[in-house]
């Protein structure tokens, strides 16, 4: 299965509405209704590639239709920067391989275009798909981090992971 990342186009606007108004479509990141229009507006603004918070859609040769997307945005500590990834996975294009690959991707991107150290993960502690697809993208767990989000009804912990750009690559 051949995978790559591309910029967002028109066509891909419904997706994100379609994670914005349908229950539980992103998974476990599902947290309410939100604006369905939000989207048209970011992509008029910069077609999801601003400075600090970017977002390219995940495509499988041969698909007409994205598999889903991966996004970055910046977080500032001191003098520096590093970036936060996240993903989201259409249930069809699920457990085939491709989260660990388009993230995989991803880091090869934000460390070839801009020079960053580090790319941090956050996830649930009861997604195995994305901590095992994170492991297979290079990245380590660093710890817990306690009560930081408030999802379904109560407040829950998170994991956080990284990946260096001395970390060595994955084997593809
Ligand atoms: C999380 C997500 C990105 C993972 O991508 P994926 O394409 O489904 O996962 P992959 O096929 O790359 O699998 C990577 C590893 O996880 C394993 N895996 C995949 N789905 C699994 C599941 N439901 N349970 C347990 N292991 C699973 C695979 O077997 C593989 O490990 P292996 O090589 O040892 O066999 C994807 O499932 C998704 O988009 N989920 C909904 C949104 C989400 O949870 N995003 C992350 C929020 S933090």
């Amino acid at each position: 299965m051949v995978v790559r990342l591309r910029p967002v186009t028109e066509a891909d606007l419904d997706l994100f509405r379609r994670f914005a108004t349908e229950p539980g479509l992103i998974g476990l990141d599902w947290t309410g209704f939100r604006d369905a229009q939000a989207a048209a507006r970011r992509f008029a603004t910069d077609g999801y590639l601003g400075k600090e918070h970017g977002r390219l859609m995940v495509a499988v040769e041969g698909s007409e239709t994205a598999a889903g997307f991966v996004d970055w945005h910046e977080t500032v500590v001191g003098v520096a920067t590093y970036w936060e990834i996240g993903i989201a996975l259409l249930p069809d294009w699920r457990g085939r391989g491709i989260g660990w690959r388009a993230q995989t991707m991803l880091c090869d991107y934000l460390f070839t275009h801009t020079p960053v150290e580090r790319i941090e993960a956050r996830t649930h502690p009861e997604n195995i798909a994305e901590q095992k697809s994170l492991e297979k993208a290079g990245f380590r767990l660093e710890g817990v981090l306690r009560a930081i989000e408030f999802r379904a009804g109560q407040w829950r912990d998170g994991w956080v992971y990284s990946r260096l750009r001395s970390d060595p690559a994955p084997l593809a």
